[in-house]
């Protein structure tokens, strides 16, 4: 028999937010929210995945696109986290051992206050929002993602970066006994990945903590992961450890492995090819069976709030 804490739900039983709420809705209509037979309603089978936490979100950011999401089912089973395997079905199969809590991160470098922080010291008094956010990865596919989080900038701002702090540089944890693919050494582990301090305080930057409206998936990047919209997803590093305010451009995974497929920036960009396939369309996941390919977006769309940040910048030679 299955105990359950209140206010976490199992995977399976999230739907996409609006089917979720008005499930809900339906429910307390027929008085039957909290109680059991809401969860025997909302979920068929029993299954093992790990519980997550709900989370008290702010919605309605005017940061979020009005396109419909994705299922929380495309965004949990289709991954990218080379920790736990090269294939995208690998995470969601081999991140269930991996332990988000208890959690701590460092902060190190070009600020006034550095030390270990525990994760809800790190994530601090700040509302968690709602930022419905278009996700391009390098690969040509895409996907629209409800992530929960707090702007970065808000969280930098009470570490008191210096005047020497350029860049911010970011790490992921390295456990290979819990994560299977650190053991393989398919990239020189840990992931790190870095901002230019303009990018890292731009208000859609987003370090996620959940999505959905839930804490985040162990394949997701739990327990912390940053979102950077406008860039190729491999920026957006996860299960966050360490946090470095640096004065010079930090080195960043796919650089290091490939540089010349793969730049410090990695905006999105149409116009700028990756060396062995176009960048200028996109499958958005979850399309169907013939689901057309679509124009990529220069700035995957967000030109208009983050085009000055690379005004004058050669975005060929900075890619
Ligand atoms: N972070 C770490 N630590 N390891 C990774 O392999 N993959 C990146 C990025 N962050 C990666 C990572 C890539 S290539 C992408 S496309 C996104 O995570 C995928 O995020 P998602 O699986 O939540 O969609």
């Amino acid at each position: 028999m299955l105990i359950r804490h209140r206010h976490s739900i199992r995977p399976s039983e999230i739907t996409p937010e609006k089917v979720f709420r008005n499930r809900r809705q339906l429910l307390r209509d027929a008085g039957l929210a909290g109680s059991g037979l809401f969860l025997a309603a909302g979920c068929a089978a029993e299954d093992d995945s790990p519980e997550l936490r709900k989370l008290d979100v702010k919605r309605g950011s005017p940061f979020s696109t009005d396109e419909s999401p994705n299922s929380f089912e495309d965004i949990i089973s289709y991954n990218n986290f080379y920790e736990f395997g090269l294939d995208k079905s690998d995470p969601a199969r081999h991140a269930g051992k991996f332990k988000p809590k208890p959690w701590t991160v460092t902060v190190a470098g070009e600020a006034a206050k550095t030390g270990t922080f525990d994760f809800d010291d790190i994530v601090g008094p700040h509302d968690i929002e709602e930022r419905v956010y278009r996700f391009r990865c390098v690969e040509a596919w895409s996907m629209v993602i409800p992530w929960n989080g707090i702007p970065l900038g808000d969280m930098l701002k009470r570490f008191e970066p210096t005047s020497k702090a350029k860049y911010v540089a970011f790490e992921t944890v390295v456990r290979p006994e819990e994560m299977p693919g650190q053991r393989r050494r398919v990239l020189d582990f840990p992931y790190v990945e870095g901002l230019t301090i303009e990018e890292a305080m731009h208000p859609l930057t987003l370090m996620a903590i959940g999505v959905y409206g839930v804490e985040l998936p162990n394949q997701n990047g739990a327990p912390i992961r940053l979102v950077v919209p406008w860039k190729y997803g491999f920026k957006s590093i996860k299960s966050i450890v360490k946090i470095t305010f640096t004065e010079q451009e930090p080195p960043t995974t796919w650089n290091l492995a490939a540089p010349r497929e793969y730049g410090f920036y990695a905006n999105v960009n149409p116009e700028v090819d990756h060396p062995r396939w176009s960048q200028a369309r996109e499958r958005r996941i979850g399309g169907g069976f013939f689901d057309e390919k679509q124009p990529t977006l220069m700035l995957n769309g967000y030109g208009e709030q983050v085009a000055s940040l690379y005004e004058g910048l050669d975005l060929r030679k900075f890619y």
